[in-house]
């Protein structure tokens, strides 16, 4: 069973006495060898690792509801008392958006999946520097729409950049700093373009691709959640907003043991 990393936040409930009631003194039996010994000795300090935020990153094709979804979990995430930081790819920290302008804006032709790789990734790594990791670093949690998978099956799985190349780039850039949890909203490609269009906005520039690349990079979000099972969860996108937060709740719940205390 996955065994939870303890937030700061969390970790100082359970400093005081509540160590040998049931919850809290198995979440103890997580962390490392060292930090039970400070725990132990009643030192507030968790190692970087065990300090960090949780990172949730919603992925899925083009009008499959993860704006929607985002929004709705991070009121709820804020309702519990959390912070968390809502951002998006491309994109969400100020260098990086100005990359979003050059990506999803004019010609579907405009950049070859390889240039558009390479563009993502550099957006990637500010947005992971000036925003992502700080927020990490100091407990905060980080609901992220769209985040490197999306890099895997736009570039990867509909643009046909190499898997081993992605993962090259992902690694130097991404690095330890992968999601906890990524939720893959899976839909008709049909429906969902047809949703996206109904916005009418100006960022279509990857709407206007195609089916048959729609097709793909929908098989490449099923083909990666098939390969990381432990970290992903597929939800049926094509129903009601209500009832897909209610699986994208159940999904976070399930996976960070320290929100069922609250239920
Ligand atoms: N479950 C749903 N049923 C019907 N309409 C929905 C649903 N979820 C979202 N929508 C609507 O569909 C449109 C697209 O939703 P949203 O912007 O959340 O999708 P998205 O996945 O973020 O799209 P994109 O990939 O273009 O960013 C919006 O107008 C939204 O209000
Ligand atoms: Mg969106």
């Amino acid at each position: 069973m996955r065994c939870a990393r303890l937030p700061v936040r969390v970790f100082r409930v359970f400093r005081g006495e509540v160590l040998k009631q049931g919850a809290g003194a198995s979440r103890i039996k997580c962390l490392s060898a060292a930090s039970k010994d400070r725990y132990f000795q009643g030192v507030n300090t968790l190692s970087e690792h065990e300090q960090r935020g949780r990172f949730i990153a919603f992925e899925g094709g083009e009008g499959a509801g993860k704006s929607t979804q985002v929004k709705a979990l991070v009121a709820r995430l804020r309702g519990r008392g959390l912070e968390v930081v809502q951002t998006r790819e491309p994109g969400g920290s100020p260098g990086a958006e100005a990359l979003r302008d050059l990506l999803v804006q004019g010609d579907a032709g405009r950049w070859s999946a390889l240039s558009e790789l390479l563009m993502m990734y550099a957006a990637r790594s500010d947005h992971l520097e000036k925003v992502i990791r700080p927020a990490l670093a100091r407990g905060a949690w980080v609901v992220c729409d769209r985040f490197a998978d999306s890099s895997r099956a736009y570039q990867g799985a509909g643009g046909g950049v190499a898997p081993a190349f992605i993962e090259q780039v992902d690694r130097a850039v991404v690095a330890d700093t992968q999601p906890d949890l990524v939720i893959v909203m899976d839909m008709p490609v049909e429906a969902g373009l047809l949703r996206a269009l109904s916005r009418g906005d100006k960022e279509n520039r990857f709407e206007s691709k195609g089916l048959m690349f729609h097709e793909r990079l929908r098989q490449g979000f099923l083909d990666r959640a098939s390969a990381v099972p432990d970290r992903y969860r597929v939800i049926d996108a094509a129903r009601a907003i209500e009832a897909i937060s209610v699986d994208v709740w159940d999904a976070v719940h399930r996976a960070f043991a320290e929100l069922q205390a609250g239920q």
